[in-house]
């Protein structure tokens, strides 16, 4: 395991303490996801940051230990399982741009003849979805036990109602599926594609098993737990890159503006972050800006690394 930055002296204990005390007492903006009925019956005001220092070291505020809906968060792990499976031939399928619309656009696929510009908005993660699909007989829970792996977690799971729920209100991502079939990027049946998207993006984590799980991309691919290598170097590399251009969709310039480290976010209200060499942080507050980002979670990393006076830049 990769070992504490030797001049990193921050005090997180107190770093996060002062942020979580400082943005609990500020007025809820935004409004919790309800386009998937199920997400929008959790309680708003909950709210946890969680950093797992590169040292082993992990610092828990709030409901750090509460399970929610990582929702497009596990576009970062569904990823790394394609990208360990298909190395760079994975981005003859999808680009890595940024798409400069909404997570869930369908309008440049059309001009783009069905080639998503990168892996995290769906239409991308839709296509990462039908590679795992192609590749195993059970992909959902091969994924599923990647993200234990990861997290070092083994009680990470499914929420079956959440699966269900998006199942039933999905008609986006079965038009984003349909019209990328169309083009021939999508090999198996849309249904099971479907299927496996809407079952990954109802795991549930807590803000700790988030940024445990995220370590690795603080560590240049190594298992934080195990040592084992997950990614390599310049797979990792360019994970984060991803991340930093295209992790928070039409608002990832925005983003990085202000927080300066690689992240992704969810529309559950869960935002992870690296700072490579460093840490991993996840945080969680429900309640969305126009953007469909965590309002309280891109605040509270902008006064992380404010307050730290450290990001990658
Ligand atoms: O596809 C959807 O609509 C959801 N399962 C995930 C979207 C999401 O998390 C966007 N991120 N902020």
């Amino acid at each position: 395991m990769q070992k504490s930055h030797s001049t990193d002296h921050t005090d997180y204990r107190n770093t996060l303490d002062r942020i979580f005390n400082d943005i609990s007492h500020q007025p809820l903006q935004g409004h919790a996801a309800d386009y998937i009925p199920e997400l929008a019956k959790v309680n708003p005001s909950q709210f946890g940051i969680s950093l797992c220092h590169s040292s082993g070291e992990v610092y828990n505020v709030g409901d750090a230990q509460t399970k929610f809906s990582i929702q497009s968060i596990v576009k970062v792990f569904s990823l790394a399982l394609a990208y360990r499976l298909k190395g760079e031939a994975l981005w003859q399928r999808l680009g890595v741009e940024p798409s400069g619309g909404a997570f869930n656009s369908l309008a440049l696929l059309e001009f783009e003849q069905g080639i998503p510009r990168n892996p995290f908005i769906n239409a991308g993660a839709l296509v990462i979805a039908d590679i795992l699909v192609s590749h195993w007989v059970n992909p959902k829970y091969t994924l599923l036990a990647f993200v234990r792996q990861l997290a070092n977690t083994p009680s990470i799971d499914f929420n079956l109602s959440v699966a269900a729920s998006e199942a039933m209100h999905g008609h986006r991502n079965a038009a984003l599926v349909q019209l990328m079939k169309s083009f021939g990027n999508i090999h198996n049946d849309p249904r099971d594609v479907l299927d496996m998207y809407f079952h990954i993006c109802s795991i549930e984590m807590t803000c700790q098993e988030l940024a445990q799980a995220f370590l690795v991309f603080a560590h240049g691919g190594q298992h934080p737990i195990t040592g084992e290598t997950m990614l390599s170097l310049s797979q990792t590399k360019r994970m984060n890159a991803l991340m930093q251009t295209c992790g928070f969709y039409d608002e990832s310039g925005d983003y990085s503006f202000r927080v300066g480290l690689p992240g992704k976010s969810g529309v559950g209200g869960g935002v992870a972050a690296v700072h490579p060499g460093h840490y991993s942080v996840a945080v969680w507050s429900p309640p969305l800006n126009a953007k469909g980002n965590s309002a309280r979670g891109i605040a509270a990393l902008e006064q992380l690394t404010t307050q730290t006076g450290v990001s990658i830049f």
